[in-house]
């Protein structure tokens, strides 16, 4: 319950950074989705925006709540984006994922001018993997993948539902969900991954958020970079 409020205190900060007439990326997950609600109130309060999702999870909320949508294949340059993160270092790097929209969250941050990531507190850390890092990859290439992987030096887990039956990704595909303790180097990771066939797009999103806000019970915690 803290944890909520704190949620929703992070992505009530979050709204100052929304402008008239703006196309806005509305990201995935919980603390997202209490953005999203938010940014309907202001909406039925006579804001004019249009927003990208990051997920279907999040087109049928923003689309209950009455937010005009757009999509890629119209408008290439978002303002801005708000979306939450699983972990988060010092110098902003994060881990995302665990809602299963790393993909679409990925591209919609990198068109994006303010990346902007709202979390409680307990998604700052000092070092990024405590957090299993989720990583998408086409169906055929799992096992190669996992593999690889695992000779990185991760434990692997293929994401399941809670029927057993893998999760699928909005864009149909598998997460392995990789549990690499500490990483000691992120980027040396992040671009072996990005050179790995078969794998989609994983979890680190670095050089990307322009502005954290982390809320720690009543304070709202502010960093850039
Ligand atoms: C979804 C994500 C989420 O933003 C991340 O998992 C944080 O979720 P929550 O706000 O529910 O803690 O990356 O893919």
């Amino acid at each position: 319950m803290a944890n909520d409020q704190e949620k929703e205190a992070a992505a009530r900060a979050s709204l100052k950074f929304v402008q008239e007439g703006q196309v806005v990326g509305l990201g995935t997950g919980s603390t997202a989705a209490f953005f999203i609600k938010l940014l309907g109130e202001q909406v039925k309060n006579g804001l004019n925006v249009r927003g990208i999702p990051t997920s279907v999870r999040s087109l049928e909320l923003a689309r209950s709540l009455g937010i005009p949508l757009t999509t890629l294949d119209e408008c290439q340059e978002i303002a801005v984006t708000v979306d939450g993160a699983d972990e988060v270092d010092p110098q902003l790097r994060l881990i995302k994922g665990g809602g299963g929209a790393l993909l679409r969250e990925k591209i919609v941050a990198s068109a994006t001018r303010q990346f902007i990531v709202v979390a409680d507190a307990s998604k700052q850390v000092k070092k990024l993997g405590k957090f299993p890092l989720p990583v998408e990859v086409i169906k055929f290439a799992e096992a190669l993948a996992a593999k690889r992987i695992r000779a990185l030096g991760a434990e692997v887990q293929l994401r399941l539902e809670a029927d057993g039956k893998p999760y699928l990704t909005d864009e149909n595909n598998h997460i392995l969900d990789c549990r690499f303790g500490e990483i000691g180097d992120a980027d040396a990771l992040a671009r072996e991954l990005n050179g790995m066939p078969g794998v989609v797009e994983h979890g680190l999103f670095i050089g990307m958020a322009s502005v954290v806000l982390f809320a720690r019970g009543n304070e709202i915690v502010e960093l850039r970079r």
